[in-house]
């Protein structure tokens, strides 16, 4: 089923979502809506920008988005990273192989409101080498990915590999659905 969601000066995304037959990101998930949605309150946006700002390294240019690069993880139907995108971020998506064909619907789609973003779908999966072709990462983005338990230690990995690159400091943004006492 598509989903329309309201993005920035009234317009809207159109987000297909191929199911959960193709795996647990082929539908929108509730963190990804709320975080989605709070991308579009100035209040949020601003403290994100200077909070970034306020990091030791890597500094981006500028405060403004449009010198950040925002990697987003588990993105699943891409709501989050191309709200991201339309804010100036540089936005790259990520996910396992099998989510980046509806990454890529999505954004082909969505096509027009993106016409002057810079975003991409790429995979990374959690616990393999970064993406370093991507770095550096300024905004490093997830919203519902901590749901399962087995999950924790290689989404660790994947932090900590990371921030172990040299010069890596990025803000994480995470959207979080308390579910799971042993998560
Ligand atoms: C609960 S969904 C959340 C999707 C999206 N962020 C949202 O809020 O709607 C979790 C996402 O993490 C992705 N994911 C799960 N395990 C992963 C792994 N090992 N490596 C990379 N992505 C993974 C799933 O494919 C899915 O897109």
């Amino acid at each position: 089923m598509d989903l329309l969601i309201e993005t920035v000066d009234g317009y809207s995304l159109t987000l297909s979502q191929t199911g959960l037959s193709s795996g647990i990101g082929g539908v929108a998930w509730d963190c990804g809506l709320v975080l989605s949605r709070l991308l579009l309150v100035p209040e949020f946006t601003d403290r994100i920008r200077a909070a970034v700002m306020a990091r030791a390294v890597p500094q981006p240019g500028s405060e403004s988005f449009s010198s950040m690069t925002a990697l987003e993880l588990g993105s699943g139907t891409g709501l989050v990273g191309m709200q991201l995108a339309m804010l100036g971020c540089k936005s790259i998506l990520t996910d396992l192989p099998g989510v980046i064909p509806q990454l890529a619907v999505n954004l082909a789609q969505n096509a027009h409101m993106l016409d002057n973003c810079s975003v991409v779908a790429d995979v990374y999966v959690w616990g393999q080498p970064p993406p370093l072709h991507h770095f550096p990462v300024h905004l490093l983005v997830m919203s519902d990915c901590l749901y399962q338990f087995e999950y924790v230690e290689l989404l660790s990995d994947s932090l900590r590999d990371i921030f172990c690159k040299e010069g890596q400091s990025p803000l994480i943004l995470h959207a979080y659905e308390d579910r799971n006492p042993d998560v």
